[in-house]
């Protein structure tokens, strides 16, 4: 069964064939970080614009990597939340008509399910199967979420392969920032470009991670909640209390207008405080997504951890996991490619909602705030 993903929730125009929800025939996704990067962030008016310019060719380029052509596909698939109407629009809007026009169904695909579905890719292809119930923390620019995620097997038919049914609880969320956004708002404050967190990760390797203390953040009436703007904050109290900053960060701001902007370019801009700062920011922001994302895995005795979203490419998430799951729970990551925005992982997932019958019509609307039940 060869369904064709579609992905536009935020600033990444995305396709993908996937077969079986297991084998990835082609994945295509044209980011819009260019476009975005001299606001500091994503603008919704003009990632709504770039979708539409690139919809058509990265979904035909989809269709020709995996040599498939829409009337050999068994259904198209999109996400319709959460993310931005405006964006979001573009991609239903576009699977809509494309379904029409072949006759295929329509699969809705929740973009949260779809990161889970990236870890299951990635575990599939090395592989290694994760048992459940597992936990799963989705880390990206716009979410940093905790979910149990339950799975019973589901019999496919037809000689396709086996699929998995499954469920979602939520166990807790951000209450202000996401940690992307967080490295990000860093990011911008000490001109290190955008997205911050790559140039970041890479930087702190080189300064002291004990140099600056931060106060872990309390999430009264949820301790598997997260909160990402005091550290913020007191990232900026320090900028404020070290004006004689101001020099480097305006060096780093030419470098960057100059258009350099990779680590070993910005590295010899940053005084070793700096890359102190930036070190302690990192370990404060690793050191309270394990330790919760942890105590959501003892709470409900599942069996394997997996992260994803952008910020699971972080190195030093990585290597802590890693080393809290020589312990006891095994941990699994998505390669690079499959941890930020793309729709191989929105195909995988509509693949048992397609087994089980669910279809979406022409009424199918963006949701900004869909959940994940
Ligand atoms: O999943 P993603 O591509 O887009 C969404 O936000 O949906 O994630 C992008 C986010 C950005 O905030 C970026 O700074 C962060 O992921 N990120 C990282 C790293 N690579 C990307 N954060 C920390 N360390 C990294 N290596
Ligand atoms: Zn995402």
């Amino acid at each position: 069964m060869r369904i064709l993903g579609i992905e536009s929730s935020c600033d990444e125009t995305a396709a993908a064939v996937v077969r079986d929800g297991r084998d990835i025939l082609s994945s295509v996704v044209a980011s819009q970080v260019d476009v975005h990067r001299k606001y500091g962030g994503v603008v919704p008016e003009l990632a709504s614009r770039e979708h539409l310019r690139q919809i058509v060719p990265v979904v035909r380029e989809a269709l020709e990597q995996a040599g498939v052509s829409v009337r050999e596909l068994d259904a198209i698939a999109v996400t319709h939340g959460p993310g931005l109407v405006g964006s979001l629009l573009v991609g239903i809007t576009y699977g809509k008509a494309l379904a029409l026009s072949a006759g295929k169904p329509l699969v809705p695909v929740n973009h949260l399910e779809g990161h889970v579905h990236a870890v299951l890719l990635e575990a599939h292809h090395a592989g290694r199967e994760p048992e459940f119930p597992a936990v799963c923390l989705i880390v990206s620019g716009g979410h940093t979420l905790l979910y149990e995620v339950s799975a019973m097997a589901l019999e496919a038919g037809n000689g396709a392969q086996p699929a998995w049914k499954f469920s979602y609880r939520r166990l807790g969320g951000t209450r202000d920032d996401a940690a992307g956004e967080a490295y990000d708002k860093v990011g911008k404050l000490l001109a290190l470009g955008y997205p911050g967190g790559p140039v970041m990760d890479a930087l702190a390797a080189y300064g002291n991670p004990a140099a600056v203390r931060f106060t872990p953040p309390v999430t009264k009436g949820n301790a598997l909640d997260f909160s990402f703007s005091g550290i913020k904050t007191a990232v900026l109290r320090h900028v404020r209390a070290h004006p004689e900053w101001q020099e480097e960060i305006v060096r780093r701001e030419q470098a960057l207008a100059r258009g350099e902007r990779s680590a070993e370019q910005l590295r010899p801009l940053c005084s070793p405080a700096t890359l102190d700062l930036i070190a302690s920011f990192q370990q404060s922001v690793v050191n309270d997504l394990v330790h919760r994302a942890l105590a959501g895995a003892e709470a409900c005795g599942a069996k394997a951890i997996l992260v994803s979203g952008g910020v699971a490419a972080n190195s030093q998430l990585r290597k802590t996991f890693e080393g809290a799951a020589r312990g006891g729970c095994p941990v699994f990551f998505p390669s690079r490619a499959l941890s930020t925005d793309n729709a191989a992982m929105i195909a995988a997932a509509a693949y048992s909602h397609f087994l089980a019958g669910v279809r979406a019509g022409t009424e199918l609307d963006a949701e900004a705030s869909l959940p994940l039940a």
